[in-house]
């Protein structure tokens, strides 16, 4: 088994409910090789991390920036994990009243040291919560644990 660890914070739920999505579709019934690992971005620890074939992360955008929990996950686990987690697979998820830019762009930042690689396009829910666009957080969910199983990445 393969493992899909997902860091992820929300204080109102929206993130929660692009979290719950996105897992709906890597528990896909058709993928059988991914073990899906849910860390709330507060408790995930460097262990989480090396164990991980791939990470998802979420966060809402606040103050411009992502959460100050998934920041703060990043500052525990950046040092621990610089040497021994470079090309990890990720993708990323976001909620945010605005644009989400500043959160994505925080996030891109710190990745890029880690040396992770974004395997799929990021998913930005933006403005008025519509949850009809939770279909494309299943997808990132499903195409990244299928990807995974695959081996593709
Ligand atoms: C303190 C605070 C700061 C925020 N700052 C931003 C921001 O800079 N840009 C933005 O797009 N949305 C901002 N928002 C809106 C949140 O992203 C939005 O409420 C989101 O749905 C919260 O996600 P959650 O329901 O998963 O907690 C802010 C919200 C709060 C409470």
């Amino acid at each position: 088994m393969k493992r899909l660890l997902f860091v992820w914070h929300s204080r109102t739920g929206h993130t929660r409910q692009m979290l719950e999505a996105a897992l709906r579709g890597a528990r896909d019934p058709a993928i059988t090789g991914i073990d899906c690992v849910v860390r709330d971005a507060l408790e995930a620890t460097p262990e989480d991390v090396w164990e991980a074939d791939g990470i998802v992360l979420g966060t809402p955008e606040n103050f411009g920036y992502m959460s100050g929990a998934l920041k703060m996950f990043f500052e525990r686990v950046y040092p621990p994990c610089l040497e021994r987690t470079q090309g990890k697979p990720y993708g990323v998820f976001i909620r945010a009243g605005n644009d989400g830019r500043g959160a994505l762009a925080s996030i891109e930042r710190i990745v890029t040291g880690l040396r992770w690689k974004q395997v799929l396009p990021p998913v930005i829910i933006a403005g008025d919560f519509d949850p009809a666009r939770l279909v494309d957080c299943e997808e990132l969910g499903q195409t990244f644990a299928a990807g995974l199983e695959a081996g593709v990445f």
